[in-house]
């Protein structure tokens, strides 16, 4: 990778398929968020939560915003909700076990979301598999549409070429504007930069001395 690889993402043409909505399975459970959403202040959504770490500490400290957070594994999802019935329970955490794809296609409402967070998605790092990744996905067109003018969308990795490749699709796709980009490390942990670890891939990965990039996208 690196600069021919920059030079790559310069010279393309960023266009997706168009989504079609109605080849996505229905979710599992038919619960409606915009019902459930009713009181908030704000609507949010993790996808990909894992193990729920970031999810219920999010939940805990904005008691007045409903954040939805959807995992598809199940081994990942249990210890979430074993997370979850070890700690207060939270009225304004729903945590589903689905692929977020269903759950955003079927049950979320257009322009209803504020703020998205992807924190440490699957990187896909084979050329054959890189339609895979969120940015390149047709799904990133619907979930632009779910979430309201201005909202805002989180994305964090430690691949310095997901960085790059997802800030260069969601700004040449032109439905993202970059609000910021951070490249942090362990030292920067416990400090105003990063006040505390949010996930359990995050503490992993600044543990081992890797970067990681935290990018910040408003919705145009
Ligand atoms: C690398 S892990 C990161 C987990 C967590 N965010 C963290 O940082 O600790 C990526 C997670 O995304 C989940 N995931 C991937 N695609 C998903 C999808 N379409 N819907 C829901 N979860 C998904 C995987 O099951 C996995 O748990």
């Amino acid at each position: 990778m690196g600069v021919f690889f920059l030079l790559g993402l310069v010279c393309m043409d960023f266009k997706l398929r168009p989504f079609s909505g109605d080849r996505v399975p229905r979710p599992h459970n038919e619960i409606s968020v915009p019902s459930l959403s009713e009181g908030y202040t704000g609507l949010d959504l993790e996808i990909g939560a894992g193990a729920g770490m970031h999810a219920l500490a999010y939940a805990r400290q904005n008691p007045s915003r409903l954040l939805v957070a959807v995992e598809r594994t199940e081994a990942k999802f249990k210890a979430f909700e074993s997370r979850v019935s070890r700690h207060e329970p939270l009225k304004n955490l729903v945590a589903i076990r689905d692929n977020a794809v269903s759950v955003v296609t079927h049950l979320v409402a257009p322009r209803s979301l504020d703020r998205v967070f992807i924190l440490y998605p699957n990187p896909y790092p084979k050329e054959s598999q890189a339609n895979k990744r969120w940015h390149r996905m047709p799904f990133i067109q619907h979930l632009h549409e779910c979430m309201k003018p201005g909202g805002e969308l989180t994305i964090a990795t430690n691949e310095v070429f997901y960085k790059d490749e997802c800030r260069a699709w969601l700004l040449g796709l032109g439905l993202f504007k970059l609000v910021s980009e951070a490249e942090l490390s362990l030292s920067d942990a416990e400090t105003p930069r990063l006040p505390r670890m949010r996930t359990h891939f995050e503490k992993k990965y600044l543990r081992a001395r890797q970067k990681i990039y935290n990018l910040v996208f408003a919705r145009c």
